[in-house]
């Protein structure tokens, strides 16, 4: 029985690629707020979202799939992204498994729900474990090399974005039919609050990141908050969003700033105030979040978004007990991630010497909010067989002068491989 079990999982597994062909071959299907709250609602229909999801989910599985399958070999050889990998594999074959049940059996209902759960667990440490991946491949085949650097900064955004959205078609249908209705909190449907109140959830990440300042630092900057709903000056904003998503969001900022503002004003006795304005318009949702914590160069903005980048020592992954103010370079990329996720955007201005403007921009209105989706295609693949190619704008000579001129003196072209690596 048990031989048979394993020929059966065998062959099953040798399907697997042109299971992910086929569905690869799909584009995912986008969904509003206003869609997912629909959803969710009172005349909600547990066998249409059953339905929706055995065929949505391996569309989005197997879009992102195809994408693993481009990343460097010698990354995909590593130990962690081996792990992932099988676990998407894994969940694939379950879900898999529902296409040909029947949606009117209660019973394959209430499995696919377990399901659901079961790979939702299983995909808990994705984040972590591919970020070990790409450590394990940088530590074994050295650590610079700009076109591989700017594959897998394009591969994370998509892959992280893919599972932010994987997980929330998860946690819409498991949370709205396990028959559990919130009563603290009527305004839910599934992980979206449709008046989601948000000064409440910034307060609420204000005082986490506080707790956790005060850990390391003994001490933290106070938080002013002002708020403005244009809509109506007498209200207090709200919106329909995932709180969860717009706290992730606030307390990384939060960390940062307050890292920021203690290191600048280790001498002084008093510290400068984080202060953050709420501001509610006919289209949008903003947030701006402004410290004194002496700010970044111009020139670096855009590398705080990368993966891993971090002026902070590396906290060991191991050490649970203790939640880190900083160290792992995630907090700004992933937080863009969730905020691009519904058609916002999350940005940074900062003035060298003084201090840091971090802005979220966010969709007022739920039919504005509308998944923003990787799809694999043509488009996609150009992105990863990407080759060194000259930049089509003059790129300043770091060579002392006089060598410069020597070699434009005796026409040496310079090859766009020289130029890069300048
Ligand atoms: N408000 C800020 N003021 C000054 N520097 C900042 C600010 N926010 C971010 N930075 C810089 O950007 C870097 C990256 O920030 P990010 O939040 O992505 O990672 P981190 O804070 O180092 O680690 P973690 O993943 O734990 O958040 C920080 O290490 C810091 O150098
Ligand atoms: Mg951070």
């Amino acid at each position: 029985m048990k031989f048979v079990r394993s020929l059966m999982k065998t062959a099953a597994l040798a399907n697997v690629p042109k299971h992910i062909d086929h569905y690869s071959k799909f584009s995912p299907s986008p969904l509003s707020m206003k869609q997912f709250l629909d959803f969710g609602s009172t005349n909600a229909c547990e066998r249409t979202s059953f339905v929706f999801l055995r065929q949505e989910l391996p569309v989005r599985l197997s879009n992102i799939m195809k994408e693993i399958n481009l990343l460097p070999d010698r990354l995909l050889a590593t130990p962690s992204v081996h792990l992932v990998q099988s676990w998407y594999i894994q969940s694939l074959m379950e879900i898999l498994e529902f296409l040909d049940k029947n949606p009117d059996d209660q019973s394959v209902l209430e499995t696919f729900v377990e399901v659901l759960e079961d790979i939702r667990n299983r995909h808990n440490e994705v984040v972590p474990t591919m970020a070990q991946g790409i450590i394990e491949y940088k530590d074994a085949f050295g650590q610079h090399d700009t076109v591989t650097d700017h594959n897998i900064q394009y591969f994370l955004d998509r892959f992280y974005t893919s599972r932010i959205s994987i997980r929330m078609l998860i946690n819409q249908h498991t949370l709205v039919f396990n028959g559990n209705i919130n009563p603290a909190h009527p305004n839910t449907i599934g992980c979206i609050d449709s008046k989601c109140d948000v000064t409440e959830v910034a307060r609420d990440a204000y005082e986490s990141a506080k707790l956790l300042c005060e850990q390391y630092y003994l001490g933290a900057p106070e938080l002013e908050l002002r708020q403005m709903n244009a809509n109506d000056i007498r209200e207090s904003i709200h919106i329909s969003y995932i709180p969860s998503h717009l706290y992730h969001m606030l307390f990384e900022l939060f960390k940062n700033a307050m890292r920021a503002t203690i290191e600048t004003h280790e001498a002084s006795r008093t510290l400068p105030p984080i202060k953050v304005m709420v501001a509610l318009g006919g289209e949008d949702l903003s947030i701006k979040m402004s410290d004194r914590g002496g700010g970044v160069p111009f020139r670096k903005t855009e590398r705080l978004f990368s993966y891993m980048y971090s002026t902070a020592p590396r906290p060991s992954i191991g050490d649970r007990h203790r939640a880190p103010l900083a160290g792992f370079g995630y907090g700004l990329p992933i937080s863009r991630l969730y905020a691009r996720y519904f058609q916002g955007d999350l940005q940074l201005y900062s003035m060298e010497g003084y201090g840091t403007d971090a802005v979220i921009q966010l969709k007022a209105l739920s039919t504005d909010s509308v998944e923003r989706l990787p799809v694999f295609n043509k488009t996609a693949l150009r992105h990863y067989k990407l080759s060194l190619e000259a930049d089509d704008w003059c790129v300043p000579s770091k060579e002392p002068l006089d060598l410069a001129i020597y070699r434009a003196a005796n026409c040496v072209k310079i090859t766009a491989v020289t130029i890069t690596k300048l």
